[in-house]
């Protein structure tokens, strides 16, 4: 079983076998609706839309159960606690966190509807799999319920450094929700570190490389006869295994695509369409502050203000999907992507020939890998972000082996894919002369990354993580050396 915020499909309009539903936007539903897919399970989750209620049913092969939430809640809960409180603390302050008693009352009530609805439909010793930061309070709750249930948490997004993440006022109460989990999976090394720190900090318990020992005078409650066997023997009463699990895509879908013949065309109108440019250059992100969009427009504006390249001969295609609008942070940050854009286009564009494509619309995935085919530079130049899935799209996208991936070490995708041109984005001359390199790359060196940085993708894909997260969830034994990293 499978609870998120967001179920794979977002409701547009309509009701009953009239409703229109769309894909959700987001890294999340990309990684686990192909997972889901494949396997028998449900998947409980928010339809996107305040105030509408809907029966379980099916969408593409996955048997989904709404959760409704009230405008009320999708104002205090989603764009208020999650996305007004955690998600810029989680990610580095970029945006000043706002701290609000009244966005924690809703946080710990929505968090409590998901939890009832996913122990509603639970089979005895079934497997819950908790997702992301919307829903730390999940774990616990279901613990507390149901000891016999074996519990997941994956978070999504980084975990910050205890320093940042001690601002927040319920610290302690968003790690014991997490703690309720038997496994909780962070994407980078760092991140599964700082988590341990702070539960070392808040809580003083014990931790032992990737494992935690929650002291069983706190964890009595919820104590199984398994765990009580254990602490006559002397072990530690419950142990939490906390350690990375680097997410990924369905690869072989992306070369699927990739190899359509009508995805390959449409790669070659697209280029024609932008007047061939010697070289397309794209990035693709949520219009989200913590994507470094404005740092890497920057970068661009100069290169085309020092005249190493003519808006003629280098064009970049800046896809920015509508996200989280009516959150004033993500408001500002369109306004001033726009601004600047318009500024680069009216400094720098020739006719015919605007220095910025800019594109504040979601695509389908289709025309998606025909944007990954046309272009020769990917751009990804994240302030901080969890994993980014788009460098491993651009990467499974790129079966003629050809193309140059240009990563911030602030994405978790960094700590895998060291063979693309690793970026701080705060640098901004770095930047530049990361795509002067770029654009300059032989052939050769092209190839001989992108094969490497292939290789990787294709081997370490979403099947592999969720089948390496369920095997650790499922194995009793969490001092077992099969859990140690690989
Ligand atoms: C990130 C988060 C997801 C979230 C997605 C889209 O990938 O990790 O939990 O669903 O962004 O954001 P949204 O607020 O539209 O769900």
């Amino acid at each position: 079983m499978i609870v998120s915020n967001r179920l794979p499909v977002d409701h547009v309009s309509g009701k009953g076998t009239d409703a229109v539903w769309r894909t959700s936007p987001g890294g999340l539903v990309a990684a686990l609706e192909p997972v889901m897919r494949e396997r028998d399970g449900v998947w409980i989750g928010w339809p996107g839309m305040p105030d509408v209620e809907f029966e379980p049913f099916e969408a593409d092969g996955i048997d989904l159960i709404p959760v409704p939430l009230s405008a009320d809640e999708v104002e205090n809960y989603y764009e208020g606690f999650s996305n007004d409180t955690l998600w810029p603390l989680y990610h580095d302050v970029i945006s000043p966190p706002s701290y609000h008693r009244e966005w924690w009352e809703a946080y710990q009530r929505v968090n409590r509807r998901f939890a009832d609805a996913a122990l509603a439909v639970a089979a005895p010793n079934a497997i819950v799999w908790v997702h992301d930061y919307q829903l730390q309070l999940v774990p616990k709750m279901l613990r507390d319920a149901r000891p016999d249930l074996i519990i997941g948490f994956f978070n999504h997004i980084p975990f910050p450094p205890y320093g940042i993440y001690s601002q927040l006022p319920w610290r302690r109460q968003i790690i014991d929700g997490l703690l309720g989990a038997d496994v909780v999976g962070f994407q980078r090394v760092a991140d599964a570190g700082n988590f341990a720190r702070a539960v070392r900090r808040l809580h003083g318990y014990e931790t032992r490389g990737n494992l935690i020992n929650v002291r069983l005078e706190e964890t009595q409650a919820e104590m199984t006869l398994r765990h009580q066997a254990k602490a006559r023997r002397g072990q530690p009463v419950r142990t939490v295994l906390a350690r990375p699990f680097p997410i990924s895509i369905d690869a072989q879908q992306f070369q699927r695509l990739a190899a359509d013949p009508k995805i390959r065309a449409r790669a070659k109108e697209i280029r024609e369409e932008l007047g061939n440019p010697r070289v397309l250059m794209l990035g693709v992100d949520r219009l989200d502050y913590t994507k470094g969009i404005r740092h890497r427009m920057k970068a661009f504006g100069e290169l085309l203000e020092d005249g190493v390249f003519t808006s003629e001969e280098v064009a970049l295609v800046q896809v920015a999907s509508p996200s989280r609008e009516r959150v004033d942070a993500y408001a500002q940050l369109r306004d001033e992507v726009e601004i600047m854009v318009s500024r680069i286009n009216g400094d720098f564009s020739q006719l015919g020939h605007p220095g910025i494509h800019y594109l504040h619309q979601g695509y389908p995935r289709e025309e998606m890998v025909a944007l990954y085919l046309a272009a020769d530079v990917m751009l990804v130049t994240a302030l901080r972000d969890g994993m980014n899935l788009v460098a491993k799209e651009y990467v499974a996208s790129r079966t003629d082996q050809d193309g140059v991936l240009i990563l911030s070490e602030f994405a978790g995708a960094a700590d895998e894919l060291r063979q693309a041109l690793l970026v701080n984005p705060h640098d901004i001359d770095g930047l530049k002369a990361a795509i002067v390199h770029a654009i300059r790359m032989p052939q050769r060196e092209r190839m001989r990354r992108m094969r490497a940085l292939r290789k990787r993708v294709l081997s370490h894909d979403v099947q592999r993580w969720s089948a390496t997260f369920l095997d650790a969830l499922v194995r009793e034994d969490h001092n077992d050396p099969a859990n140690r990293l690989d």
